[in-house]
């Protein structure tokens, strides 16, 4: 049976109050913390860096999910690694040597991931699969929370699911943006199973209620 994983993204949590946003989706059932950190450079919008991983750090159990949409990416990883990001993930666009940034991600002590737009071939991935412990598929255009998700992104779920099972390894499949109630249950049949929602989740008022119903959705799938 496959293990589900839900990773609410804080960047549409109230950051005025990220402690408490971050325990009350934990107490809600999350199964880990998406941290999106932007750059203004790598996509056209800024958030949140290594100091306000290390705040949240003792407020949650559950790891913390550093996905950087950043260019260069290997000076900021060892400051994410000491600031507590349990899996740490880059774009193949944001690194100049991918395997090196892999390794130096591992060195550290974190989960590897490497995260593909919707726009972006997957070849990269037949070379390094055995340095990884997670890709994420966009299923929108970095850079934002709250838009709708690219359908076309099923497809694309499927023949990373190939490429995992035909590895053999433990590889996490995750899909960001535009994941709600009504569309998760396709997404994991398409075979995902780790599921970042932002605005789904962060966007109403029962947090719990959502991830319940999101995971009755997955139940059948
Ligand atoms: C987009 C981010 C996502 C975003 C998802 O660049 O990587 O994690 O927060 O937000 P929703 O779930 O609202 O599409
Ligand atoms: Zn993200």
């Amino acid at each position: 049976m496959t293990t589900y994983r839900i990773a609410p993204s804080i960047l549409s949590a109230d950051f005025a109050r990220l402690g408490e946003e971050v325990r009350n989706v934990v107490a809600a059932g999350a199964d880990m913390i998406h941290f999106d950190v932007m750059d203004n450079h790598y996509v056209p919008n800024l958030t949140i860096g290594p100091l306000v991983c290390e705040a949240i750090r003792p407020h949650v159990q559950v790891p913390i999910d550093v996905h950087l949409m950043v260019k260069p990416v290997d000076r900021i990883i060892p400051d994410f690694a000491k600031a507590g990001a349990n899996i740490i993930s880059f774009h193949p666009e944001g690194s100049e040597h991918i395997d090196r940034s892999l390794q130096l991600i591992r060195d550290h002590g974190c989960k590897a991931g490497l995260v593909f737009n919707p726009a972006t071939p997957l070849h990269v991935l037949e070379h390094v699969m055995d340095k990884l412990d997670l890709i994420l598929l966009m299923s929108v255009n970095p850079g934002f929370g709250g838009q709708s998700f690219i359908p076309h992104t099923l497809k694309k779920i499927a023949a990373v699911r190939r490429m995992i099972d035909e590895s053999g390894s433990d590889i996490m499949l995750q899909v960001d943006g535009g994941v709600k109630v009504d569309n998760i249950r396709e997404i994991a049949a398409a075979g995902a199973d780790t599921f970042v929602a932002g605005s789904a989740i962060f966007g109403k008022p029962d947090y719990k209620a959502v991830i319940d119903a999101m995971r009755g959705e997955l139940a059948l799938a």
